[in-house]
């Protein structure tokens, strides 16, 4: 995927998020995009899995590598065991596990609907040597009936993503958390990484049954005379 794509997420998202500190009501919803799309990411994991063939190239770290060093920091400093099971939600090129692998993490998964993506992210992570990280086709929010649960969830982008969907938004949102009770055991951490929503908004959204636990610290930018950050990282712990 260029840059220039993943630039118009972002700066979307971003302009959009000046309005959002002054009036955080889930209303002001996000205009609909074909990022929210199954085709649009078929299409672009389509290209990056081909570019990956032709030169080895991962494609695109959504948000940067920092965003992603954030959470890996933040996850180190909480001494969990390395056999913890951890899902990655809709994990795109894998790259996010390939960093839990190389911290010792032994029970690791990622789920994408997107077929391109699941066969770029068995790439990367067997290209680094991880084969043993188990990745599937998988449409979180209709996940199947025997699933187990994990003791952490992480995301980055993909629940900006689902709400962003032109088609059901609002419906994708309501249904993301409904899996993630499904998903996540009693207890467990959850992890999310976003550019389209504030704290506050994830609070409302995630509430009740998920409690913050911690707010990462990100970069803020200064709009109007408003201060906000780009990217919000909340950890939640899941209430059940
Ligand atoms: C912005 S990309 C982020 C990818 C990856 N998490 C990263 O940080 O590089 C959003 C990802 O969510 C996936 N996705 C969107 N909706 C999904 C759904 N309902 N179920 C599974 N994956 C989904 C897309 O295919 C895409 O890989």
């Amino acid at each position: 995927m260029s840059v220039m794509e993943n630039d118009t997420f972002a700066i979307q998202n971003m302009s959009d998020s000046s309005s959002e500190i002054k009036n955080t009501a889930l209303e002001n919803d996000f205009t609909p995009s074909k990022l929210g799309t199954k085709d649009y990411w078929d299409e672009a994991y389509q290209r990056e899995l081909q570019t990956f063939k032709d030169i080895g190239d991962v494609g695109e770290i959504w948000f940067g590598e920092e965003s992603m060093d954030r959470v890996i920091r933040w996850i180190e400093t909480q001494n969990l065991s390395d056999d913890i099971s951890i899902l990655d939600i809709g994990t795109g090129n894998g790259i996010f596990l390939v960093e839990l692998a190389k911290q010792g993490f032994k029970n690791l998964t990622g789920i994408d609907y997107s077929s391109a993506s699941v066969e770029l992210a068995k790439g990367v992570l067997r290209e680094e040597g991880f084969t043993e990280v188990n990745i599937e086709e998988m449409d979180f929010l209709n996940p199947p009936s025997d699933l187990t649960s994990f003791d952490m969830c992480i995301d980055k982008g993909t629940f900006d993503a689902i709400s962003l969907n032109p088609a059901d938004g609002q419906q994708g949102k309501a249904q993301y958390v409904a899996s993630l009770r499904r998903f996540l055991r009693p207890q467990g951490l959850f992890i999310i990484t976003s550019c389209n929503w504030t704290k506050e908004q994830l609070l409302q959204i995630f509430s009740p049954g998920f409690e913050l636990a911690k707010e990462l610290p990100t970069p803020r930018f200064q709009f109007g005379g408003v201060t906000g950050n780009s990217v919000t990282v909340l950890v939640f712990k899941y209430q059940a």
